[in-house]
């Protein structure tokens, strides 16, 4: 199964992705989570750093050839979940031709998290990520437990948030329409508890919300 998460920033796909992928058992790809690790080993370029830290959006070629990449691995073999990839019309093409060359395989389906931008701005602010296991945690809404030993993303200050909800719209204005035509957009309401939006998700799906594959 290949899915496309997509929303604005804070939407909360890295929160539902690790749901959905835990009950599919397919990896999930965050080309954001694969930048911020290449700046932690420090082999991320210093003009890609500044604009991810700022909250614009890199070139299409660097993320696209992490995805290349990145879904030859055996751990895809069954599939995996796109989280923050494509987010353009270029990169969405790439990612079709990419798959054509995989054997033929094709994405089961893009999903939408809409989630108004008042939430956004709070949601981000407040969020905290755990430094070792990755687990997103929300300072109101799902406080981390004492002594975890927490990061606070660059990108999520105040200031940066702004610009990256309005890269957001700008650069995805044309990509929804993209998958609308080709009949794989479903969208899903992203307001309430994370797995209130994770059963939504299911049903848009026609998943069976429990149990096996
Ligand atoms: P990326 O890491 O993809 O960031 P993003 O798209 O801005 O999304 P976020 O990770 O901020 O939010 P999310 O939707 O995953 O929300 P989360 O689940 O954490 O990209 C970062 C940067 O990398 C980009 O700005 C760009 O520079 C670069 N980049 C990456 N991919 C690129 C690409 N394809 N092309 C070009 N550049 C690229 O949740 C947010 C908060 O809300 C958390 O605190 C969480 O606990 C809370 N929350 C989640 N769900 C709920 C809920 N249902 N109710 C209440 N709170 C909730």
């Amino acid at each position: 199964m290949i899915l496309v998460l997509v929303g604005p920033p804070g939407a909360g796909k890295g929160t539902q992705a690790k749901l959905l992928c835990d009950r599919y058992g397919i990896p999930q790809i965050s080309t954001g989570d694969m930048l911020r690790a290449a700046k932690r080993a420090g082999t991320l370029e210093k003009r890609y750093l500044d604009i991810m830290d700022s909250g614009g959006l890199l070139p299409d070629e660097a993320v696209i050839g992490l995805i290349a990449r990145r879904t030859v691995e055996p751990d895809c073999s069954r599939g995996f979940l796109l989280d923050g990839f494509p987010r353009t019309v270029p990169q969405a093409e790439a990612l079709d031709q990419l798959l054509a060359s995989q054997g033929g395989k094709r994405i089961d389906a893009v999903i939408q998290l809409d989630v108004p931008r008042s939430l956004l701005e709070e949601r981000l602010i407040h969020r905290r990520t755990d430094k070792g296991s990755g687990q997103i945690y929300h300072l109101v809404y799902n406080p981390p437990p004492p002594g975890a030993e927490l990061e606070h993303r660059a990108d999520d200050r105040p200031e940066a948030v702004g610009m990256r909800l309005d890269a957001y719209e700008a650069m995805t204005a044309a990509l929804l329409p993209f998958y609308e035509e080709k009949k794989l957009l479903l969208r899903v309401d992203g307001v309430g508890k994370p797995e209130e939006v994770t059963q939504r998700v299911l049903s848009v799906l026609g998943r069976p919300s429990s149990g096996g594959e």
